[in-house]
């Protein structure tokens, strides 16, 4: 593992991003026209916002682009002191020739509290003849309004499922890697539409079998396939207490799954029972619910768990079927 197959294949002109077309759109504009105003890319993790921020800087001032863009992460910069003496030492160096604005990309700014974000404001603002902010968060709502209202808004999504196979089979192929079509899907399912998360995935299950089967992919990311989730709805339903327990610790321990992970896993697979009316996966949604708020507040997790387990099966048992 030399190198992070997430670095390797990460797109270097906006064109290349996968998936966000009103984004690439507006993004590609800005690159024609070679300036753009504030921006603010917001969205969940692995959906390319470090990547369009690094491209677009790319393609509006060409290979050079690394003397014109300053990368920081918020969550690095523990004083908004760091930041301002960064941006004045960069706005003094030399542009590249021939551009007439340099790029800030603060990442992850909704790790500022509200008054950093106050006094980041009035940074922008002294520096806006010469610099362009792009700011990247998960949540547009954290970032403050005055900032907001400065900024172009973008707004990135999930990818969806055939974006991020098609993703997957191509670095698979780029790295000479045998993928099997069930592996692909496997890791379309753990990722949720996060390509770094994708990406990673496969270089991990890669680096145990250069031949990644379903198998590896669910033991490497610590997800259990959906049959095992099923199994464990079915083993409350049809075995009673003490082999539905037994499964619950099987699954805990074959993916090494904590308690929270799991009633995670089982309430996304919960959707896809067969074997569940629509009443009984509310009641068990409420269910696992309560598990998960008391594990997360510091309940044991072995009653909690072991609770959660026999509330399930009173509440799937044949003779509760309503
Ligand atoms: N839309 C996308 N198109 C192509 N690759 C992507 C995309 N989003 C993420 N990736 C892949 O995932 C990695 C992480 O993406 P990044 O842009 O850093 O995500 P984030 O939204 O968390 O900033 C990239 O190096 C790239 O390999
Ligand atoms: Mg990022």
């Amino acid at each position: 593992m030399s190198e992070l197959w997430v670095e390797r294949h990460r797109p270097r002109t906006v064109d290349d991003i996968k998936g966000q077309k009103q984004v690439v759109d507006r993004l590609k504009a800005y690159a024609e026209k070679r300036s753009f105003p504030h921006l603010m890319f917001a969205g969940p993790p692995g959906t390319g916002k470090t990547t369009a921020a690094i491209a677009l800087a790319r393609d509006v001032f060409g290979d050079d682009y690394r003397r014109n863009l300053l990368e920081m992460n918020a969550s690095d910069e523990r004083k908004l002191e760091s930041i301002r003496t960064k941006v004045k030492q960069f706005a003094r160096t030399a542009p590249v020739p021939g551009t007439t604005f340099k790029v800030i990309f603060l990442d992850e700014a909704d790790a500022l509290t509200p008054d950093a974000q106050g006094a980041l404001r009035r940074i922008m603002e002294q520096n806006a003849q010469t610099c362009r902010f792009i700011l990247s968060c998960n949540y547009s709502s954290k970032i403050i309004e005055p900032i907001q209202s400065r900024c172009a808004v973008f707004r990135f999504r999930p990818l969806a499922d055939d974006q991020v196979r098609s993703m997957v089979v191509s670095v698979a192929e780029g790295e000479g890697i045998n993928l099997d079509e069930d592996a692909a899907d496997a890791i379309v399912h753990v990722s949720l539409g996060d390509l770094r998360k994708a990406i990673t995935s496969l270089q991990v299950a890669a680096s145990m079998d250069e031949h990644v089967s379903r198998e590896i992919v669910y033991e490497t990311t610590a997800t259990a396939p959906p049959e095992e989730l099923h199994r464990f709805f079915l083993a409350c339903r049809e075995d009673g207490f003490q082999p539905a327990r037994r499964r619950l610790r099987e699954l805990l321990d074959r993916f090494g799954l904590a308690g929270t992970d799991l009633v995670n896993q089982l309430h996304r697979g919960l959707g896809d029972v067969p074997f569940l009316t629509e009443g009984q996966k509310l009641s068990v949604t409420q269910t696992m619910a309560e598990a998960d708020f008391r594990m997360v507040e510091g309940g044991g997790e072995a009653l909690q768990l072991d609770a959660m387990t026999a509330r399930l099966c009173t509440l799937l048992s044949p003779e509760m079927k309503s």
